[in-house]
């Protein structure tokens, strides 16, 4: 089956960078009108330029997606330009600061945990409010392999990512009869800013990451946008609930 989403309106969090950017990139070139939200006044901006430029049909929205009032906001302004949305991907998320759980931060626990997890419940609730009277529509959130597997020293981010998951199959179960499926994906190392900034003050790192991964590379942002394509269309139409791990198989 072909995947396209001609005439289909798609939201990308977090499409300023990395994962995001490119899968709001695959989503214009699949024909969809594109909302591009971050929190990130300038890098969004760019970001929108760089695909209005190449004539695709996009805007952007400034949007934090721990803060429900910019959510709702968010919403509210898609359904005035589109007046519906068939599609969206809850991307947005980062990294804490890197640290045993004896020596963490309170306040870098309850920041990974706001913005990866109730991020994406957030975004979710208002996003089907929407689908919810369309009838229609499908959810893809950004997990991780720390969403399956554990991750020492990202405690926060390792439970906000297993947060996800869960959160996927229960709100599935809601909206599955409403003709609305939420799915995640849980990607595994993948070459994008935040992993290059991640292991920026030690290099070494990079090399223990890739001999932990059996494909023996990182994951690319293209391959990744491709799954979520794949997993918002009409191709995984059966697909509800699920935690599609694209991780080179790091987690197998
Ligand atoms: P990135 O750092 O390149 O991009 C993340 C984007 O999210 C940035 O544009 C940033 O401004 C935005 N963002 C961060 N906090 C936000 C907030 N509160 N509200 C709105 N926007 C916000 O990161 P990357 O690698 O593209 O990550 C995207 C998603 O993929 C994240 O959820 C991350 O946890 C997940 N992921 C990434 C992996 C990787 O190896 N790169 C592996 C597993 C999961």
């Amino acid at each position: 089956m072909e995947i396209s989403f001609k005439n289909k309106v798609a939201l990308v969090t977090g499409a300023a960078s990395g994962l995001g950017l490119e899968t709001a990139t695959q989503f214009a070139e699949s024909g969809a009108s594109v909302v591009l939200s971050d929190f990130n006044q300038q890098a969004l901006d760019e970001a929108v330029k760089l695909l209005s430029d190449k004539g695709y049909n996009v805007i952007g929205i400034k949007c934090d997606v721990s803060n429900e009032a910019e959510v709702k906001s968010m919403l509210e302004k898609v359904v005035q330009k589109f007046g519906k949305l068939d599609v969206a991907y809850n991307n947005a998320g980062m990294h804490v600061a890197v640290a045993e759980t004896a020596d963490a931060l309170s306040e870098d626990f309850d920041r990974a945990i706001a913005v990866n997890l109730k991020g994406i419940w957030l975004c979710m609730k208002y996003e089907l409010q929407v689908m919810r009277q369309q009838g229609s529509g499908s959810i893809v959130n950004c997990s991780s392999q720390s969403g399956i597997v554990g991750t020492a020293n990202l405690g926060a981010y390792t439970a906000a990512k297993h947060g996800v998951v869960g959160l996927t199959k229960a709100t599935a179960l809601e909206y599955a009869p409403k003709g609305i499926r939420v799915n995640c994906i849980c990607p595994g190392t993948t070459n994008t800013p935040m992993v290059a900034n991640a292991v920026a003050d030690h290099p070494e790192h990079m090399d223990a990451i890739i001999s932990s991964i059996p494909r023996g590379r990182m994951g690319k942002s293209e391959e990744l946008a491709s799954t979520v394509l794949w997993l918002s269309s009409e191709a995984a139409g059966f697909m509800i609930g699920q935690a599609v791990v694209p991780d080179g198989g790091y987690t197998i």
